[in-house]
């Protein structure tokens, strides 16, 4: 379908809207909040919540209410650290002793609850945060399929450990620990996916944890509260809204957060950590900013490359941390690129989140389509064009994506990480500018190289994979699939995320040792027979 001439026809009017796809009992006036197993009730002030879709009605298109929820004070965040601390209890408590095989038990009973609200946390996606609907489907399936990955890791991690080992005399079992209370904070644009690929982890490990959802995001967690509290120990998961400054801040302040999850911005990363009293305590796991490049060599075939580069710059609107940022071409394919990228973009159905095909949708808010107006407006001051049709034309949370060109060092648009539909073109003529790119960036996540000569592909590979933590030939950037580590280098990340590197995120090796004796023997033949322990155990988990 072709974009309308006013943008604002994008948006529905009230009695346009698929009753199948509006989220039920609109709005919604979230008030519960999740703390020591109970869902308590919050009278203080709320934050509203405004859709990405807007309504029309007549001339004005408006965005949607959808409700609102706690803006929780710094008493309620520290109650609910106060809950998780007394769940850990030193490491005594229920959930950090319990029988890995149990703590198993109960995510897999949060998994099959979860399941239950895929339709009303897809809908939630969509009109939260305007995630179409193929990817809010994609996204609740991959979060609970990663529950589900999550749990066989464990198995086999467990089975690993429930021998013992004997070297120079000594005998011991090593297994990984819990490390107490964590504290996990998700991004906006995979609220429910990129929350849960730390929550899980650090509770099936044996954690305690707080979880604040992100800014934008939030309601979707709603219908999952019951199953928290219901499938684990009073304590154990807790959620805190609101403000990061008023909630987030005195909880890292307190330095009662032993391990900080946490993917966003470096900016709010830093202030976290910085505000924890002992900062060798704290254990961080960080997925940060991205300018991820693609280096189109002179060589590549461009029906792929053009095709890889669109989803992997637009996918979501190009809110992603893992998108194509800048696109690097050499000169002598620029014009060709340009072309096919063009015409490509305009082959993208622009619509709302359900809308079948719809590939473009409107951000969050009407703030982030106000930040790529401004890095638009850089470029073209300092001599970049926009070369395809209504690129960065906005109406209300809509605009339209901008293919930019030829962008140059010491505009925004070279440097800053847009996360939005602006697609940075920059011709080169020796390979070693956008070699020189990926040096000086801040950022160290991943690459995307297209060309067909293995040796110019090795050549720049082996200094790329030194600058980043993933090189990816002929294919966009992307996170997945979920057993691959996932990290990055410089402001991109701290700590590596798959599922079985986040099993080993949230915990630390520890072991119980013994110089190989009659008394030693016998002492843990009785404790391992009689399975008086929970750590030293032979089980093994089928
Ligand atoms: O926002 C960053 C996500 O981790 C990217 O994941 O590559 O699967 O979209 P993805």
């Amino acid at each position: 379908m072709p974009l309308p001439e006013r943008l604002e026809e994008l948006f529905p009017r009230e009695t346009d809207l698929p009753a199948e796809h509006v989220p039920a009992d609109l709005p919604l006036e979230q008030r519960e909040y999740l703390v020591d197993g109970a869902l308590r009730r919050w009278d203080g002030p709320l934050q509203e919540v405004l859709s990405p879709v807007c309504l029309r009605e007549g001339d004005r298109v408006t965005p949607r209410r959808l409700g609102a929820y706690p803006l929780l004070d710094r008493g309620e965040a520290m109650a609910a650290l106060a809950a998780a601390r007394r769940a850990w209890d030193e490491g005594r408590g229920r959930w950090p002793t319990l029988p890995v095989a149990a703590r198993i038990e109960h995510v897999e009973r949060f998994a099959l609850r979860m399941a239950e609200h895929r339709d009303e946390v897809v809908r939630l996606l969509m009109w939260e945060i305007g995630k179409t609907l193929p990817d809010a489907r994609k996204e609740f399936d991959r979060t609970v399929d990663y529950l589900r990955d999550t749990v066989d890791a464990l198995k086999d991690l467990d089975r690993v450990s429930s021998r013992f080992l004997v070297e120079d005399g000594i005998f011991a079992q090593v297994r990984r620990a819990p490390l107490g209370a964590v504290l996990c904070m998700g991004p906006y644009n995979y609220p429910l996916n990129e929350t849960f690929t730390t929550l899980i982890p650090a509770l099936i490990m044996g954690n305690c944890v707080v979880f604040k959802p992100p800014r934008l995001g939030v309601l979707l967690h709603r219908p999952l509260l019951e199953a928290f509290r219901d499938c684990f120990p009073p304590g154990v998961v807790n959620t805190v809204y609101g403000d990061g400054r008023e909630v987030a801040g005195p909880l890292m302040a307190s330095g009662g957060v032993d391990a900080l999850a946490f993917i966003g911005s470096s900016r709010v990363a830093d202030l976290l950590k910085g505000q924890h009293p002992r900062p060798h305590r704290l254990r961080s796991v960080l997925g940060l900013e991205a300018k991820n490049a693609a280096v189109v060599l002179a060589d590549a075939d461009l029906e792929l490359a053009a095709a890889e580069c669109l989803l992997g710059a637009l996918s979501f609107n190009g809110q992603r941390c893992t998108a194509l940022k800048i696109l690097f071409v050499h000169a002598s394919r620029a014009d060709e690129l340009l072309e096919r990228l063009a015409a490509g973009i305009d082959g993208l159905r622009a619509g709302m989140p359900w809308e079948d095909g719809a590939r473009l949708t409107p951000l969050p808010e009407r703030a982030a389509v106000d930040f790529q107006a401004s890095l638009l407006a850089d470029a073209r001051e300092k001599g970049a064009a926009v070369v395809n049709a209504r690129g960065g034309e906005d109406a209300a949370t809509y605009i339209h994506p901008a293919l930019v060109h030829p962008v140059a060092d010491g505009m925004r648009l070279y440097a800053e990480e847009q996360f939005g539909p602006l697609v940075p073109v920059l011709p080169f003529t020796d390979e070693s500018e956008p070699v020189r790119f990926v040096v000086e960036s801040s950022y160290g996540q991943q690459v995307s190289l297209f060309g067909d000569d293995p040796e110019r592909m090795a050549r720049l590979v082996d200094p790329l994979v030194n600058q980043v933590c993933r090189v990816n030939l002929n294919s966009q950037c992307q996170r997945g699939p979920d057993t691959f580590p996932f990290t990055g280098r410089k402001d991109s990340a701290e700590g590596t995320l798959s599922v079985s590197d986040a099993l080993r995120v949230f915990s630390i090796r520890t072991l119980v040792a013994a110089k190989s004796n009659d008394l030693n023997k016998a002492i843990i033949t009785d404790i391992t027979r009689e399975r008086k322990s929970n750590w030293l155990s032979t089980d093994f988990i089928l």
